[in-house]
């Protein structure tokens, strides 16, 4: 098949790219070449119309609202699998059979403890810290720890290392609650499940035995699931470009955590139930509506809209199912369900919203449920890190993998002053 191709016609000339086409998806214009021959940059802040790698982890269909993980509809994986499953699944290419799963399993049980000198690394913190600074300095000075597997030239090592993050988010996020609550760090059991564990490790007291709730697991489980990956967001992008220079995976994946953290990305759970208790009652949402729909109020509905979905996040269906049987589960009502409902409602069929398209993301249900499951506001983006790091480590493994990975080292169109010479002070 003849290679398709793009030509750009400029005053210097027309130079032609190549049209390169995905699986599936939108082709992308390869224009490696474009500076070197029309010394010109593209310019596109936010991203909003570049690929920057080539990717067979995760493909996102914003216009319909489709969510597949090496191929897998997201929402048969929330029902059916496990999260290890998933993980198995990001990291190696395809869903395990019943052994590799079970030494997958035991693998990721046998890396779950701290060492134990990073217990006292949490003494350094206040006990009011958020847990997301906490996360940040332990998972970065898990390097300093763990130097047998920080070499990326050896696969070993790198398996290694992926390994231990993924064992040890639960550990270290589970200890930033306790140590936030005054209580003692509970240390993980291997008879557990991946998500038994850690409601184990963050509710349990060692004064008594800790009953895991079955629904409340498979609640958890399904919301790791749910935010295990999803393509070349702005935390696994900084993750993917800390690891173009060679940085260790720990240093990257706490890159990837204080990224994670910013409201417009992974810290919209926690404001977005911020927002929904702000509201408090039904007879309030047109006002904050109105206030959303102000170019002149920095407000905005936290929880809506995605750069990506301009449909239904196929994330908030699965979260908004949850979120109902987690309250019916625990026998609790909350007010604030009733006015993410009704929001909803308002928002989608409003004009405004609709013309943007707006829509719930992943983010507008999640805090409802972990909210009634027990886990306080400042958890929740601590909680989306824990689950991303699968995302992020298969991310990493595949950019370190790739022929064609080399520095990230963007260009950027020059707008201040051109040169001028230096005035003593005494002159200006
Ligand atoms: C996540 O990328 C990922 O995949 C992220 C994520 C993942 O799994 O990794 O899905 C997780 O981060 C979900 C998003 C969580 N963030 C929020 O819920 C915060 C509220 N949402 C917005 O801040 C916003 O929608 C973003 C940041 C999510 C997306 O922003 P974009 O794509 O840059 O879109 P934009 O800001 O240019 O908005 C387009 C228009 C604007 O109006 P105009 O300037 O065109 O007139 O829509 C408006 C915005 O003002 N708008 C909103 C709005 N979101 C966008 N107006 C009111 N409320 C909102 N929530």
């Amino acid at each position: 098949m003849t290679e398709q191709t793009v030509t750009l016609n400029t005053a210097e000339g027309d130079f032609s790219y190549p049209l390169l086409p995905g699986s599936v998806g939108p082709e992308v214009i390869d224009i490696r070449k474009l500076y070197g021959q029309t010394g010109k940059f593209t310019y596109d802040p936010g991203f909003t119309s570049t690929a920057s790698c080539q990717s067979a982890i995760t493909y996102i269909d914003g216009d319909q609202g489709i969510l597949l993980h090496r191929g897998y509809p997201i929402d048969q994986l929330a029902e059916q699998s496990t999260f290890m499953e998933v993980a198995y699944l990001l990291l190696h290419g395809d869903l395990p059979k019943k052994s590799e799963l079970d030494e997958f399993t035991n693998t990721i049980t046998y890396h779950t403890m701290l060492h134990e000198q990073l217990a006292t690394f949490y003494r350094g913190f206040r006990r009011d810290a958020h847990p997301m600074a906490i996360m940040c300095g332990v998972v970065g000075a898990l390097s300093a720890f763990y130097h047998d597997s920080t070499d990326i030239t050896d696969p070993n090592q790198r398996l290694i290392a992926s390994h231990r993050l993924i064992a040890k988010m639960p550990t270290i996020a589970a200890m930033a609650f306790k140590y936030s609550i005054g209580q003692p760090f509970v240390y993980p059991k291997n008879e557990l499940s991946y998500t038994g564990n850690f409601l184990r490790m963050t509710f349990g007291v060692p004064a008594e035995e800790y009953e895991v709730n079955p629904v409340i697991e498979s609640a958890m489980r399904r919301i790791f699931i749910l935010h295990a990956d999803h393509e070349q967001n702005a935390s696994t992008s900084t993750v993917r470009l800390a690891g173009s220079s060679g940085a260790n995976p720990f240093a990257c994946i706490a890159a990837g955590i204080a990224c994670l953290w910013g409201p417009a990305h992974g810290g919209a759970n926690e404001a977005a139930l911020n927002m929904l208790r702000e509201i408090g009652d039904v007879k309030n949402i047109k006002h904050y509506v109105a206030r959303a729909k102000d170019k002149d109020d920095p407000f905005r509905l936290m929880g809506f809209g995605h750069r990506v979905y301009k449909n239904y996040d196929p994330r908030a269906k699965v979260m908004q199912k949850t979120a109902e049987e987690v309250l019916k589960e625990l026998g609790k009502s909350d007010p604030v369900l009733d006015v993410a409902r009704e929001l909803e409602q308002i928002a989608l069929s409003d004009e405004y919203f609709i013309e943007k398209k707006l829509y719930p993301n992943v983010d507008f249900y999640s805090g409802i449920i972990l909210n009634a499951i027990g886990f306080p506001t400042d958890m929740f983006t601590a909680l989306f890190a824990l689950a991303r790091t699968v995302g992020w480590v298969a991310q990493w493994n595949e950019m370190i993998s790739d022929p064609e990975q080399k520095i990230g080292r963007p260009r950027q169109l020059y707008v201040g002053a051109t040169q001028r010479d230096y005035v003593p002070v005494s002159e200006r």
